[in-house]
């Protein structure tokens, strides 16, 4: 299937035809291999020119990649000048991506190469920067938006020119780290760790290593038994402690290098250890020795909560699940063992508070789990730019202590010291030919990388930056793109779940308004609106899930003078008469913004309009039927949730505009 190259284009510049250019490598490994070859695409794309590689006079070669001790192995430093160019690392991958950030230069800057007169030093923020695919080895995804895997198919693996461009991809934003298979362990999924997988397995892990990626897993808990034949799964049993043992002996043998297992474990009906009594240290110790004389990790995801709740119990709350469940165990994991925890306490919603086990946490490793797959955000129908998000979410200070204390900071293992850490997105990739359903949906997939890489990167200035590598130099189509996609969060914000609530999503697949979808399911994922007001109260009065935070973040969400305006439902009950922050009272910041966000949908229809003459046309149909299904949903969501709150309140609009009562 045919499919596009999304920011790897490398549209043109100007032409340079005739012109050859050198390069001289000091590394001859595959990953600096790889980035010469990348490098020949770009000066061909960009500037029509020839690149050769010698052997010889390296000093005078116009671009040299330099060995340099004293630069982190996955850092560079690139110096660009007079025609000639300088990248430098202490490894491959290094070098691979100072490549890809003079490719970025020269489209950002535009200019002749001659013209190029930039330097830059990076060191990555985050040990790991990975990709979560949540697909099915019968080659569906789940929470996929785009067509189906380009992994799997009928039980398969597949590897094709596909999986040579998804590397690409990912090293070009610096991702080093992907697990290819979803977290709930089903059917085929089973036995990947099985010989009958192994040969396929180890010739995409090569392809994968070309680009400094290492391959990870998602195994089943309960593999000692579906695999194994034994009678139990208990992490304290020295019969499965041998099986898996051994298991990780077989799997490294065939996949050498591989990077380690990831596992959902109690969580949503999957096995795990509370089966047997156990907790989540003796779970993921258990495995995280097993796979220690390999050199393997074990990433533990901390999805865990009570998805069997009674909603007549208003004591229990799931977003103090995750903190309850492993607060206590703090300290008692291996150093191999890293946990994976959402950004939020509840499951990606396009608003919450950040999960208060990132600051509760010091003698762990810890890594932040986003998802750029748009379950909860519009699916990839409604452009939701997520970035701007996810910066927010780095930036979140939690005042643990005294030192550094934002989510980057702890994540990255910055604060406590840990060597392991960093940040993983569920993809948003699939077969379709634009890779992400959404030709906009791509920036999310580039943004989660570059930000991972570089913390400290803005998402407007990635958003133009990928604009530009995207569609090449065009005032006007770049101006529109970024404008849209900064305000595509915002958007999808104010004319779905007000308020930081929440949730008010058809059940099961996620899409469209549905007010009291989980309302009274056993979930626990509540409103609890009623004819006075809504909101969960979260208080010490309520749930005491504001006291998981320090002091100085319990105090600010407890209090509702100073809880920000944007979660205040998410802490609070409150009266639809309850004068907000912004002035306006509850009822009428919900009419308010579901007008608002519902115009801004139309106008991002008419902005993409205007841009018709600009775009190719596939591109521009592309573009024009997803915004235009994203201007009548939103007037859907719009009316649906104006026209509940206008009959549970009895309060009219204060504009007088239509409500469906
Ligand atoms: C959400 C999502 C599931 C997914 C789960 C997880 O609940 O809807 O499809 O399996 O998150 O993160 O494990």
């Amino acid at each position: 299937m045919n499919y596009t190259k999304c920011w790897l284009a490398y549209p043109t510049i100007c032409r340079e035809q005739e012109r050859t250019l050198t390069v001289h490598s000091d590394f001859d490994g595959p990953v600096a291999q790889n980035g010469v070859k990348e490098l020949t695409l770009g000066l061909k794309g960009l500037y029509d020119m020839g690149l050769e590689p010698v052997t010889e006079n390296g000093a005078d070669a116009s671009i040299r990649l330099v060995r340099k001790d004293g630069i982190h192995p996955e850092g560079y430093a690139v110096q660009a000048r007079g025609g000639k160019a300088v990248v430098a690392s202490s490894g491959e991958r290094g070098v691979l991506y100072g490549i890809f950030a003079l490719l970025r230069q020269l489209q950002t800057v535009q200019c002749a190469w001659d013209d190029l007169d930039w330097e830059e030093e990076k060191t990555p923020s985050n040990p790991m920067r990975m990709f979560n695919h949540w697909d099915n080895l019968t080659g569906d995804i789940e929470r996929g938006y785009s067509g189906q895997s380009f992994f799997f198919r009928d039980n398969e693996i597949i590897i094709d020119q596909r999986t040579v461009d998804y590397a690409r991809m990912a090293a070009s934003v610096g991702i080093n780290a992907t697990v290819i298979n979803n977290v709930n362990v089903k059917g085929a999924a089973v036995e990947l760790i099985s010989p009958r997988y192994y040969k396929p397995l180890r010739d995409m892990q090569e392809i994968f290593a070309g680009y400094g990626i290492d391959l990870y897993f998602c195994i089943e808990f309960a593999a000692p038994i579906l695999l194994g034949g034994l009678d139990t799964a208990d992490p304290c049993d020295d019969r499965v402690k041998a099986w898996w043992t051994d298991k990780a002996a077989e799997v490294w043998q065939a996949l050498p290098g591989l990077g380690g297992f990831m596992v959902k474990a109690d969580s949503e009906g999957r096995p795990g250890p509370f089966t047997y009594g156990r907790n989540h240290a003796d779970g993921a110790n258990m495995l995280a020795d097993a796979v220690a004389p390999q050199g393997g990790k074990i990433i533990w995801r901390c999805f865990v909560y009570d998805c069997q709740q009674d909603w007549r119990d208003t004591k229990t709350d799931r977003a103090r699940a995750c903190y309850d469940h492993y607060m206590p165990l703090d300290g008692q994991f291996r150093d191999n063992v890293i946990l994976q925890i959402k950004n939020g306490p509840m499951d990606f919603q396009v608003r919450e508070p950040v999960s208060p086990l990132f600051g509760g946490l010091k003698h762990t490793n810890m890594m932040l789990e986003v998802q750029v797959a748009q379950e909860y955000t519009g699916q990839q129908r409604h452009v939701c730019y997520l970035i701007p998000w996810f910066r927010q979410v780095l930036d979140q200070d939690l005042y643990c202590q005294e030192g550094p204390s934002t989510v980057a900071d702890l994540v990255s293992g910055r604060s406590y010291g840990n060597a392991l850490g960093g940040m993983a997105a569920v993809t948003n990739t699939g077969d379709d030919p634009n890779w992400t359903g959404h030709d906009l949906a791509a920036a999310n997939l580039y943004g989660f990388g570059r930000l991972s890489y570089d913390t400290s990167l803005t998402g407007e200035a990635i958003a133009a930056e990928w604009v530009r590598l995207t569609y090449g130099k065009e005032p006007k189509v770049e101006d529109t793109l970024t404008d849209i996609l900064m305000k595509s969060w915002p958007a999808y914000e104010s004319y779905t779940a007000p308020l930081g609530i929440g949730w008010m999503v058809n059940p099961n697949h996620h899409y469209g308004p549905n007010v009291d979808g989980y309302e009274y399911a056993q979930w626990g994922t509540y409103h609890r609106a009623d004819w006075k007001g809504l909101g969960v109260d979260r208080t010490s009065r309520g749930t005491g899930y504001c006291q998981q935070y320090a002091p100085k973040l319990a105090n600010l969400y407890e209090n509702l003078e100073t809880c920000p305006d944007e979660l205040v439902l998410f802490f609070h009950h409150l009266p639809y008469t309850y004068v907000l922050k912004s002035g306006k009272t509850v009822i009428q910041h919900i009419y308010d913004t579901h007008f608002a966000g519902a115009e801004q949908a139309a106008e991002f229809l008419r902005q993409i309009e205007e841009l018709e003459p600009l775009l190719e046309p596939e591109v521009y149909e592309r573009l024009h039927a997803r915004f235009s299904h994203q201007k009548e949903h939103s007037c859907q969501w719009r009316d649906v949730i104006n026209t509940y709150f206008y009959r549970k309140s009895g309060i009219p609009d204060a504009q007088g505009r239509k409500i469906y009562a």
